[in-house]
């Protein structure tokens, strides 16, 4: 028997359009789903749309139709932008199914039936927004914390949910389970919450106030709660109780959200499941929210990212690439084109494109279009290559345990950068003047072509529609012949492949406008316009500058800052200093860096913090970069 693998993402209210956080987790459940494809798992993935609940009322009543209608365009505005996505479902839900309707039933009667519900009164706060009731000391200066707006008073008479029953055993098992909750940060928010009193949760609205939802079975005066309809989707879908799906794929179930819907998720839905005899989820997954300039998206802003432009004007797997690269997995994140267009232009154009069209056209040129037979003995200095591809599909594997998606990628990158450098260093352009070195040409070609595959298949679940066009290339028709099992070990390139040339993958992007107002010194402009040199000084004046080896412990930005990161260092004593390099560096990516440090600057405060010391950088095509060593310093040594 296969391993089974089961993704949901959340299902999506249907009172607003798309925006770029719903496709950043439904490409994350995308990502997870090919990946484990690849490794041979049996896979469900589920996604799908919410629509029932007050919300979708108010909407449908302004746009003057009736609810369904209204969550059925909606809805196929969801199922489109999936295809757009290339995003590979297996099933979508709708919570108007007449099999999760059925489904909600059967969970409310076992409940019921359980003595779990009992019918008592209401009085609350309640935001329509959040679909729920608040606690007064819940509210912030009378607000909701998430919609700022006033919540409405109501008073009602509704059925409750016994939920207060199971938070001693929901505690035990979130701190049995470690992982049941991740990344961590999530798991102690939950049980910061677990630490008060748990309250029952009110799973009615009467149907003088509310129609649109399921009706409950022991009552038909009430619909049912959205959230308590909802969360039944992740069973629904696997024909829950009896089908053989469900028995497959409901133990390893993985739920993917952001941390807007934990509460819902961390507590309702585990001791919903408690209550109906079914087995806790084995992990949530919650990532942080997509910011756009540093702020929230919001209509009234008018800062909503659109996904499907962004992915008619850069390509798709650009855009995949830059949601899977830019976020560390659980921590908010900024938005911005600018970055997007960047990471287009070096990751992208520069490093993979320029790998696969340079590898191709030596191909073409020095093997006669066809993949060489790699004939010389393997030499020492070819190691490091496949040292560095064994490396990569390890570190791949041990990222995705862990959900880090940004570091897989950066892995990735290390082969791809290093097959670069292996044609610069090997120069098959020189080898190829003279006809003796043919074997060695042949085996250097051989070998770029053989990383190119395994590139190939490392970036597939990110990448659906690079990886194929590669492999095509390489005269592998049949992408889905290429998985994990084949690039276990080097040298599954097939000798003889016809290779051809394709168009080129990433073509740069040209900010003209950017470009043309950037200040001097900055960006791309900087490389071409060097500033001019300074005057000579003498070496005692140079001696007065104490330069120093340093490495980054601990790194964070600075509150109200865009350009600022605070970064405590160890250069032989610990110091704070304050940098420069917040739109270039992440503070995650930046701790454990060796950098050079100005050790003898005064101290200067910047942004209310105090900086010991300054760390040099230098203009890259890419941004800032920091200078730094080519084998590890000795920390706090002077640098000469
Ligand atoms: N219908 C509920 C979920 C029920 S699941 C049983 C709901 N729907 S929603 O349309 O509001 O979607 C919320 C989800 O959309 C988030 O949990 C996240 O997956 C995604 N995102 C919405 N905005 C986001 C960002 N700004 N950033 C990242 N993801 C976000 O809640």
């Amino acid at each position: 028997m296969p391993k089974a693998f089961y993704i949901t993402t959340p299902i999506y209210y249907v009172n607003a359009s798309p925006h770029i956080g719903h496709a950043y987790t439904t490409i994350v459940a995308d990502v997870l789903a090919r990946y484990h494809r690849l490794l041979g798992y049996h896979t469900f993935f589920l996604t799908g749309t919410d629509e029932h609940g007050d919300k979708i009322a108010e909407a449908a009543k302004k746009a003057h139709v009736t609810p369904q209608e209204y969550a059925d365009k909606v809805s196929s505005q969801f199922r489109r932008l999936w295809l757009e996505l290339s995003i590979t479902n297996d099933y979508f839900i709708r919570t108007t199914d007449v099999n999760h309707i059925k489904t909600v039933q059967n969970i409310l009667d076992k409940v019921y039936a359980a003595g779990d519900i009992y019918f008592g009164y209401y009085e609350g706060f309640y935001c329509v927004g959040c679909e729920r009731f608040y606690m007064e000391k819940e509210l912030v200066n009378g607000l909701c914390p998430d919609h700022q707006t006033a919540p409405e008073h109501r008073k009602e008479s509704n059925y409750f949910f016994r939920m207060s029953k199971y938070q001693d055993w929901l505690i035990g098992h979130i701190k049995n389970h470690p992982e049941f909750i991740r990344p961590e940060r999530y798991r102690n928010e939950v049980l910061a919450f677990l630490r008060e009193p748990l309250e029952d949760l009110c799973i009615s609205r009467p149907k003088n106030r509310l129609t649109w939802g399921i009706t409950l079975p022991f009552d038909g005066n009430y619909v049912t709660y959205v959230w308590f309809d909802a969360l039944i989707n992740y069973i629904t879908a696997l024909g829950y109780p009896d089908s053989d799906r469900f028995h497959t794929f409901w133990p390893v179930v993985q739920h993917l959200i952001a941390k807007d819907i934990l509460k819902p998720h961390g507590i309702y839905w585990p001791t919903m499941l408690k209550a109906a005899g079914i087995e806790p989820y084995q992990h949530l997954n919650v990532h942080g929210y997509w910011n756009v300039d540093q702020s929230k998206m919001s209509k009234s802003l008018g800062n909503v990212v659109k996904p499907l432009e962004l992915k008619d004007k850069y390509g798709l797997d650009a855009f995949r690439y830059f949601l899977l690269r830019d976020m560390v997995f659980g921590l908010d994140s900024n938005f911005s084109e600018d970055a997007f267009v960047q990471r287009i232009n070096s990751d992208l154009a520069n490093d993979i494109g320029n790998l696969v069209s340079r590898t191709i056209a030596m191909a073409i040129k020095y093997c006669n279009g066809r993949v060489p037979q790699a004939t010389a003995p393997c030499a020492d200095e070819d190691r490091p290559l496949f040292e560095s591809a064994q490396k990569a599909i390890r570190e791949v594997r041990s990222c995705f345990a862990e959900l880090s998606f940004h570091k897989a990628l950066i892995a990735i990158w290390e082969l791809i950068n290093l097959s670069n450098k292996y044609i610069v260093e090997r120069q098959p352009w020189n080898l190829a003047k003279e006809p003796t070195n043919k074997n060695r040409l042949d085996t250097v070609i051989y070998n770029l072509l053989e990383s190119l595959r395994i590139i190939s298949i490392l970036i597939s679940p990110f990448m659906p529609t690079t990886a194929p066009k590669i492999l095509a290339q390489l005269g592998i028709e049949d992408s889905n012949s290429q998985n994990f099992e084949t690039i276990k070990e080097w040298g599954g390139m097939p000798a003889g492949n016809v290779v051809t040339r394709g168009e080129a993958l990433f073509p740069r992007i040209e900010l003209q406008k950017e470009e043309a107002v950037e200040p001097e010194g900055k960006g791309n402009q900087r490389q071409k316009e060097l500033t001019p040199m300074k005057p000579e000084i003498d070496y005692e004046d140079f001696e007065k500058i104490d330069l120093r080896a340093a490495r980054v412990i601990e790194a964070e930005a600075v509150p109200k800052s865009h350009k600022l990161l605070k970064l405590k260092i160890d250069l032989g004593e610990e110091r704070t200093i304050v940098a420069g390099i917040a739109q270039h560096y992440k503070p995650e990516d930046i701790v454990g860096k060796n950098i050079v440090v100005v050790a003898n600057l005064k101290p200067t405060k910047l942004m209310g913090v105090e900086s010991r010391g300054m760390l040099l950088a230098s203009d890259s095509d890419q941004g800032l970069t920091l200078l730094s060593f080519d084998r590890p310093p000795r920390i706090g040594a002077k640098i000469r």
